[in-house]
């Protein structure tokens, strides 16, 4: 086993992320991890593709930077965005040993178990839903299970989380506006994928507005067990994650906020450290 702390970076714009860390946490207790919250930038869900890749390079090479042989980028955003260029152009200039896995192919390869009559809703950014990636992506991994797929941009809901506002009316009106929006545009959708990490956060919120019998499939679960199949079938990668249960949190912005938002977020108090990217 690894003796220096070499842990799992976990990446997010904001607090989305968390919902995913907070999985990985019970899931895998005793591997190390890294949070960071680029908050000082968030949102990135309505930037540009060049941006959002740019943000998101950074924030992986300062994982790497720290110690992280792995980064998940627990956003979906920059997992559409940024992933597939920093897959294929930057890792291979970086170190061979080193990989970035996003969120998105998890959950596109985890709806089955969800949906009975293929048509599938999802709920993400501007930037998620633009790019495209779930409906290429579900056309290609979910093994047939899909036959129709609806997009929804929420683009005023990551603001509402990062602002703490998870269940005033301002919210409640968002939330059932986009979900109205969503199941009028294919009203047999019989699950939705929560296609960004903030999202489970509104969760209390989205269920008051979602009918009882459509499944909702929120990634931390999902990727939280996909990664640990992926660390059994890659033992290298495995060995090189430090296993001492610690987690450390950073953010761009002002620490005293995350670590009571945080907090919030997470159910636990949280330790955090500013960290400035470029
Ligand atoms: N949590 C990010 C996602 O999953 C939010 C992106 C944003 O900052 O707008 O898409």
């Amino acid at each position: 086993m690894a003796s220096q702390f070499q842990p799992i970076g976990v990446f997010d714009s904001g607090y989305g992320g968390l919902t995913i860390l907070k999985d990985f946490i019970s899931v895998m207790p005793e591997y190390d991890f890294i949070y960071l919250g680029d908050n000082a930038r968030a949102p990135y869900g309505s930037r540009s593709f060049e941006v959002v890749y740019e943000y998101t390079l950074q924030a992986v090479t300062k994982l790497f930077e720290m110690g992280c042989s792995l980064v998940i980028l627990a956003c979906n955003t920059a997992s559409a965005k940024a992933l597939r260029n920093i897959q294929m152009n930057d890792l291979p200039q970086m170190d061979p040993n080193l990989r970035v896995l996003g969120v998105i192919r998890p959950a596109v390869e985890s709806i089955g178990d969800y949906t009975g009559n293929g048509h599938v809703g999802i709920l993400g950014t501007a930037g998620t839903v633009l790019s495209n990636s779930y409906p290429i992506e579900l056309e290609k991994w979910s093994g047939g299970k899909v036959v129709h797929t609806t997009q929804e941009a929420c683009p005023i809901w990551v603001p509402l989380v990062e602002n703490n506002e998870l269940d005033s009316p301002g919210t409640e009106y968002f939330v059932s506006k986009n979900i109205q929006n969503l199941l009028s545009a294919d009203p047999k959708i019989d699950s939705i994928i929560l296609g960004c990490t903030h999202y489970p956060l509104l969760m209390p919120v989205i269920r008051k507005f979602v009918p009882e019998g459509i499944q909702l499939l929120e990634q931390g679960k999902v990727v939280s067990s996909k990664l640990v199949e992926y660390l059994a079938r890659h033992p290298e990668m495995d060995q090189r994650c430090s296993k001492s249960g610690l987690v450390k949190y950073y953010t761009t912005e002002n620490v005293e906020i995350f670590e009571k938002n945080a907090a919030t977020f997470i159910g636990q108090t949280v330790k955090c450290e500013k960290v400035i990217l470029k």
